[in-house]
């Protein structure tokens, strides 16, 4: 598994490129047949706000039947690596978007959120269209936390097999697209035990 940590503005973000990804993404494909997929939000004010995508339901993990078992384990090793403590919870939800997803510019995924009170978070690619315009759509961008450089923002494009793991604080958002094809990727979050 190639790896390299960055420092994205004053936080350190991680890379790992992870190694004969099809059995990965083969679990991954066929285990989204089997769940329904939501295109809304609830707020907390109770409305409704469009995602900008399709997901499954956020308990992928948890299921007895874990259809991911290998990205589980990868993913805990990962952060309990960085850690050097171990994960005594985590989630993962699978995030499927294609142009007409795209439509809804103020939807919940584009605009800069963070994972809060998670300790750590990543993304995992599945599946990125043949024709992305990888310059200019469907990167995830951090947002630089310190407020007097809010502006400042920097994209990462997808590649399949690309797992970026940082801290569920950081602010991020994902650029929408307009070619055909569909961006699979799947979302995680960890915390980590106190001591
Ligand atoms: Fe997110």
């Amino acid at each position: 598994m190639l790896e390299k940590h960055e420092d994205l503005f004053s936080e350190k973000v991680h890379f790992y490129k992870l190694d004969n990804i099809a059995p990965y993404n083969d679990d991954i494909v066929a285990a989204l047949k089997n769940y329904n997929l939501v295109t809304t939000y609830s707020r907390e004010d109770g409305r409704q706000q469009r995602l900008g995508a399709r997901q499954t339901p956020q308990n992928l993990l948890d299921r007895t039947d874990n259809p991911f078992p290998l990205l589980k384990s990868t993913w805990h090793s990962i952060v309990e690596r960085i850690e050097r403590r171990p994960v005594i919870a985590s989630k993962a939800w699978a995030v499927l978007m294609n142009k007409s997803d795209c439509q809804a510019r103020d939807s919940v995924i584009r605009i800069p959120h963070e994972h809060h009170p998670w300790h750590w978070s990543a993304v995992y690619y599945v599946k990125v269209p043949d024709a992305l315009d990888l310059e200019n759509e469907g990167a995830i961008v951090f947002h630089n936390p310190l407020p007097y450089q809010y502006a400042n923002s920097i994209r990462i494009p997808p590649e399949e097999g690309l797992l970026i793991v940082f801290h569920s604080y950081m602010l991020h958002g994902i650029e929408h697209f307009s070619c055909d094809g569909e961006r699979i990727s799947i979302s995680l979050n960890a915390v980590i035990s106190p001591s």
